[in-house]
């Protein structure tokens, strides 16, 4: 079997997961990889382990290379079981000398597998370990994304091992970012940072300046999900600088679920308000859409129209379960508004405004219900509810500030 190499002695080794569909509810329609990198030295070192189901993979890979027995270090960058769900496995076939992980990924690794006797030791930012010719320094990355995650990188080969951090669930037969069609690869990338690191935005920002700082020479980043980035990392650095800041694209979002209809003839007038504004738009109905796939249009969105009908004093599952999903994610800087038909209670706008005012939107219009079925004069309210976020897109775009009506 060809190895795959990122430098001299240095390859990856994990395994590619053509099978997965959900990760805890974020849908993965290409697949995932877990990556994993051996690197050969004085002290052989393994970074990162993989899902349990695919540890006879990643021990395939190694013994294509080395002797397994052979390896003296394991590096821990994250505690979450994708990566470390073989551990107590790979620790028992290969009697590591050393178990490297942050101080929260000791916590952490104790935690899940309840193993005080392993051989930990526990890097903080900037230590550094000899491993042979080579140096290896640790960053911890707290929350990105949980408490125990850290970097580690390679200084004489300037590869920087960011865990989940510029990855994408992608399971594909190439391995770098400069093999892969870039339209999806860029897709993929936005998908993982809007499902699963769009809550730390704050901690991105401030990491990326500190590595910016550091001034620390990145010849190649190499994530624990997807494509080694050897042909352009600072592609993928823009885009989560980007991301972070929360920049929009001054498009809008009209997101809703319908009962009978009512709620979709709103939304195609809440479109057309937005049309007449010029302001580009996306209609998204929640029974074709999955909530993940909606996120990573939510992520670089200027506005959120949210449309539900209302059911049971409530709103409809499928709408329920979204602001549920974005309210966790927390998207930054958006302008929203809310409508929606009813029968006879009509909580559901109230409901979905509160969901805005949660993720700190600028709610634009104070939001919009209909009885039953729309007809002329109340689908023209909507129209004008378009037209009202269409002109606060342009407004925040333009860069002047749009108060909250709410
Ligand atoms: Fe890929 Fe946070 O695990």
């Amino acid at each position: 079997m060809k190895t795959v190499q990122l430098a001299d002695n240095v390859y990856w080794v994990g395994a590619v997961d053509w099978l997965l569909r959900d990760f805890h509810g974020y849908s993965t329609a290409r697949g995932s990889s877990y990556n994993a990198y051996l690197i050969l030295d004085e002290k052989v070192t393994l970074i990162d382990t993989v899902k349990k189901p695919y540890k006879s993979e990643m021990m395939h890979h190694i013994r294509n290379i080395i002797d397994p027995q052979k390896i003296d270090y394991l590096v821990v960058n994250h505690v979450e079981m994708d990566h470390s769900g073989s551990l107590p496995e790979v620790v028992e076939e290969i009697r590591p000398e050393k178990i490297i992980c942050s101080k929260m990924g000791h916590k952490a690794l104790l935690q899940h597998f309840h193993r005080p006797d392993w051989p930990y030791e526990v890097m903080g930012s900037g230590d550094e370990m000899k491993i042979g010719k080579r140096t290896l320094s640790f960053l911890e990355t707290r929350m990105l994304h949980w408490p125990d995650s850290m970097f580690t990188y390679l200084k004489e080969d300037e590869i920087l091992f960011s865990n989940d951090a510029f990855g994408e669930h992608l399971a594909t037969s190439e391995r770098f970012d400069d093999e892969v069609d870039p339209c999806v690869l860029m897709q993929e990338a936005a998908k993982y940072y809007a499902n699963i690191l769009l809550p730390y935005s704050p901690l991105v920002k401030k990491l990326l300046e500190q590595v910016r700082e550091m001034r620390l020479p990145i010849r190649m980043l190499a994530p624990d999900h997807g494509v080694i980035w050897r042909s352009d990392p600072g592609r993928i650095i823009d885009a989560y600088a980007r991301w972070s800041a929360g920049e929009t694209n001054g498009r809008a979002l009209v997101i809703y679920d319908t009962m009978w209809q009512s709620t979709r003839m709103m939304a195609k007038a809440v479109a057309a308000g937005l049309g007449e504004e010029g302001v580009e738009y996306t209609l998204l109905d929640l029974q074709a859409n999955h909530r993940s796939d909606v996120m990573t249009a939510v992520l670089e969105a200027s506005a959120l129209a949210l449309g539900s009908a209302t059911l049971n004093n409530g709103l409809v599952p499928d709408m329920a379960d979204f602001c549920m999903y974005m309210k966790g994610l927390r998207p930054a800087g958006k302008i929203g508004a809310a409508f929606g038909s009813y029968g006879w209670s009509g909580e559901a706008v109230k409901i979905m405004n509160e969901f805005l005012k949660d993720i700190k939107a600028t709610v634009c219009h104070e939001g919009l219900r209909v009885q039953y079925v729309p007809e002329h004069e109340q689908l023209g309210r909507c129209v004008e509810l378009g037209r009202v976020m269409g002109r606060a897109v342009k407004a925040t775009q333009a860069g002047e500030k749009v108060e909250s009506v709410l």
